[in-house]
């Protein structure tokens, strides 16, 4: 019976001598000499019979046959192979779908082989039987030293492979504008099967938008190794990728290109600026509150003078009483803006974040009946060293915002966990990696879109209307968060709620510290008493020396005002046996408060001293409280504050 073969060989003999014979026989012939023009050959012809050499160009005879078992209307196409290296290849040919397989041999041999396959393809669900190839005797006739080199030169071709497969990069081969070959991390970012992308034009793979791009790339014209996607990178499936573009030598229609994925490298480039950008807010905001907070320091001194003699309903009480109100208000806003910048006022301790949770929530939850609260917590949650007012109040700015989305009711979900975070996780933050634990605040509120995630957690940033929200919430908890060394993150789509994560360092102790905090504010609710003794005021602000000399001299003290560091040691030294107590500022430019405490400690080791700063007790307030100091003060504080503090210290014993 007449049938129609198609035979693909790069061996022009061989296609010479097959189409004689079938030919003679009255079949229907048709000859390719590589695999990209027998696929374009199939879109026209429907053979019933496919010879196939292995080793030929454009898409490799094993890949060939692999395609053409995909395609539907070849469903019963007979698929022989024949090739010269079918003993040296390893191949298992019925994983590639084929029939047949025949040794090339001697031209009469191997025609009786061809034409008793043809007989067999009557029945074309008939497979290979293992390892069974026609005329494999007749090859043993070819010299061995031959046969050794063919096996060579498949054993390389198949370690470039390997080392092609394992690349992370894509490796994509184009010939006269068409996929030739893709190794497996190039499908992987096409995600198309590998037949779908053999014979496919490039510019066909990627969106339109992206198109045009390619078209680039393949025309490269004079350019030596055109890019495309370094400052603007491709998006496929969601990945950012680079793709480079590399001629091959002495084949102009060839082109190959490499393509890297950059998007984990993308994403954390965005992550550093991010936090360098964070830092540089925080810097500039930290440094307004503490210049501003001096001078609300300088109001608040003097005021307290003025209105210390007066009683309700003098003349100039409701206005000074006035004024002591915005200078609250003033020093709540730096306070806020300080926790941004460095976080609060500090008194860590080894906590069960669980408890802070579980406590804060249920609280929450009684308060906002519109809204369902769950939790899920987990058992074994490692202890966190944290100070746990501060972590409620982040907690509470993160439920008061989530029940804002929330304005038609819905879930608030708080969930705990242990988690390692990864070295790649934390290297922006500049961070250690390890065991953190992680606590996850979700709403099913109104979410938020991308341009005001990324301003999010910015001072003053805020999308509801004027009065209504200050846009500090979220950078003090930022700022709390940083300062426990801790990352927070939030993953948010419109329409499907928001959910904010934080994630806290395990804490290395597991004990609970016996002596928490030295430090307790005691608040006594009298007016002040009169004191006596010598004090000396360190601070490198005029109006702040003056503020304090006028509320001591109003307390009864005897002040001594030095203004600088270098300065206080030089008054210390000459009023070394009257002095009894130093309020030492602790940022100063010319020598640094903790720098003279110690020197005036080493002089007078019994001398008390009080910390003042517009900072909170944290970095070398910390340290310096650790060696012993007496006591903190933050500014602005008024004349009770101020007679309070003071009267605590020096009846210490
Ligand atoms: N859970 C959330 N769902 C949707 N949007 C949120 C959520 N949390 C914060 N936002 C958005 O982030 C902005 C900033 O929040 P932030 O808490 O810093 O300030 P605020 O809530 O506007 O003001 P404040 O907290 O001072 O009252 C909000 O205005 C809001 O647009
Ligand atoms: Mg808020």
């Amino acid at each position: 019976m007449k049938k129609k073969i198609m035979v693909v060989d790069d061996n022009r003999m061989i296609l010479k001598f097959l189409s004689n014979l079938l030919e003679g026989e009255g079949h229907e012939v048709k000859t390719c000499e590589d695999g990209l023009s027998a696929l374009s050959l199939l879109t026209t012809f429907e053979p019933d019979i496919v010879f196939v050499d292995l080793i030929i160009p454009k898409i490799g005879g094993d890949k060939l046959c692999q395609i053409i078992r995909t395609m539907e209307h070849m469903k019963n196409c007979y698929l022989v192979i024949i090739s010269a290296a079918v003993a040296e290849m390893d191949l298992d040919f019925r994983k590639i779908g084929v029939n047949a397989c025949i040794a090339k041999g001697p031209f009469g041999q191997m025609g009786k082989h061809v034409l008793a396959a043809i007989k067999d393809s009557s029945d074309p669900s008939k497979l290979i039987s293992e390892q069974e190839i026609l005329g494999i005797a007749s090859v043993s006739g070819i010299p061995v030293y031959a046969r050794r080199m063919t096996k060579e030169l498949l054993g390389r071709n198949r370690h470039l492979e390997t080392i092609l497969e394992s690349m992370n990069e894509g490796i994509v081969e184009v010939y006269t504008g068409r996929v030739v070959y893709a190794n497996s991390a190039a499908v992987k970012l096409f995600a198309v099967p590998l037949e779908n992308l053999l014979s496919a034009k490039p510019q066909e793979l990627f969106e339109d938008a992206f198109k045009s791009r390619i078209d680039v790339l393949m025309n490269r014209g004079s350019e030596k190794m055109p890019v495309v996607g370094l400052t603007r990178p491709l998006e496929l499936n969601g990945r950012q990728i680079v793709i480079r573009s590399f001629p091959v030598k002495a084949e102009a229609d060839t082109t190959i290109l490499l393509m890297t994925d950059v998007t984990d490298q993308r994403d954390l480039e965005y992550q550093l600026q991010h936090v360098r950008r964070m830092d540089a807010i925080g810097s500039l905001a930290g440094g307004i509150a503490h210049n501003f907070n001096n001078l609300l320091m300088g109001i608040q001194g003097n005021v307290s003078i003025l209105i210390q003699d007066k009683k309700m309903g003098d003349p100039g009480y409701d206005e000074l009483a006035g004024i002591e109100r915005c200078i609250d208000s003033g020093a709540k806003l730096t306070r806020q803006l300080l926790s941004f910048a460095k976080g609060g006022s500090y008194s860590l301790g080894l906590e069960d974040v669980n408890d802070i949770v579980e406590k804060s929530s249920s609280m929450f939850a009684r308060t906002r009946k519109e809204i369902h609260v769950e939790q899920h917590l987990e058992e074994d949650l490692v202890m966190a060293e944290a100070d746990a007012a501060q972590i409620e109040l982040a907690l509470m700015d993160l439920y008061v915002n989530a029940w804002h989305a929330m304005s038609n009711g819905g879930t608030l979900t708080v969930s705990t966990a242990n988690t390692i975070l990864e070295d790649s996780f934390v290297k922006p933050y500049n961070l250690t990696p390890g065991r953190y634990l992680r606590i996850d605040v979700a709403d099913t509120g109104a979410g938020i879109d991308e341009k005001t995630v990324e301003r999010i957690f910015e001072p003053f940033y805020t999308t509801r209307p004027m009065g209504q929200g200050t846009g500090l919430g979220l950078a003090s908890v930022f700022g709390i968060i940083k300062k426990h060394k801790g990352i927070i993150t939030v993953d948010s789509q419109v329409g499907r709620g928001t959910t904010f994560s934080i994630y806290l360092p395990a804490a290395r102790i597991l004990q609970i510290p016996k002596e928490k905090e030295k430090l307790r504010v005691i608040s006594s609710g009298k007016l002040p008493e009169k004191g006596s003794g010598t004090i000396l005021v360190v601070d490198d602000e005029e109006y702040i020396l003056n503020a304090d000399r006028a509320m001591l001299n109003e307390l009864g003290y005897e002040v001594l005002l030095a203004n600088g560091g270098k300065e206080a040691l030089r008054v210390f030294d000459e009023n070394k046996d009257r002095i009894d107590l130093l309020i030492l500022d602790l940022i100063m430019p010319d020598m640094s408060g903790e720098i003279v405490y110690d020197r005036i400690k080493s002089l007078r080791p019994d001398v008390r001293v009080i910390l003042s700063s517009g900072y909170s007790i944290e970095g070398q307030a910390e340290s310096i409280l650790k060696k012993g100091c007496d006591g903190f003060i933050q500014k602005p504080y008024n004349l009770n504050q101020l007679a309070q503090k003071i009267k605590e210290i020096l009846v210490r014993e």
